[in-house]
């Protein structure tokens, strides 16, 4: 295992498209461990493999005891909207207000190659929304209505 280098904004890898995943390899094995203990280290709740410099369809989600390996995932159902505040490992210190649907459905393969359909609601919905996002190239920020800092953050609580 590993622990991975973050991308930050202003790195093109970021914005690029990644493009699926064709095999299970023992490479893509590998990179999912190393990412879950990346995220694990960075104390964040998701993260997707353009984050860590691989332009390939994979995220992890990881939020309490629910853990997700997502490989070529994609939104198959949504429902309602929320608006929330986000964050993203590869945008440090910024936070911003994004406009996301209310509950997700995903379906994915998993590291055997079995598809999969996870669903969420709330912090679990704007997630998976965000991380597929990280997939096409979509930082959080394209998508705020508002941004804030750290400070903003701390005033409102
Ligand atoms: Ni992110």
């Amino acid at each position: 295992m590993a622990i991975l280098n973050i991308l930050k904004e202003g790195d093109e890898t970021l914005r690029k498209k990644c493009r699926p995943v064709e095999e299970i390899t023992p490479r893509i094995l590998q990179l999912l461990d190393d990412m879950h203990e990346t995220l694990e280290v960075a104390q964040g709740v998701g993260l997707a493999a353009p984050q860590v410099g691989v332009l390939r369809r994979i995220v992890i989600v990881e939020i309490g005891d629910k853990k997700y390996e997502m490989i070529n995932p994609e939104i198959i159902a949504t429902k309602g909207k929320q608006e929330e505040i986000e964050a993203c490992l590869s945008v440090p210190e910024k936070y911003g207000l994004v406009k996301r649907p209310a509950w997700v459905k995903v379906r994915a393969t998993d590291r055997n190659g079995n598809i999969f359909e996870a669903e969420g609601e709330g912090l679990m919905a704007r997630c998976f929304c965000h991380e597929l996002d990280h997939l096409d190239g979509t930082l959080y920020i394209d998508k705020a209505i508002e941004m804030y800092d750290p400070d903003d953050i701390e005033d409102a609580e």
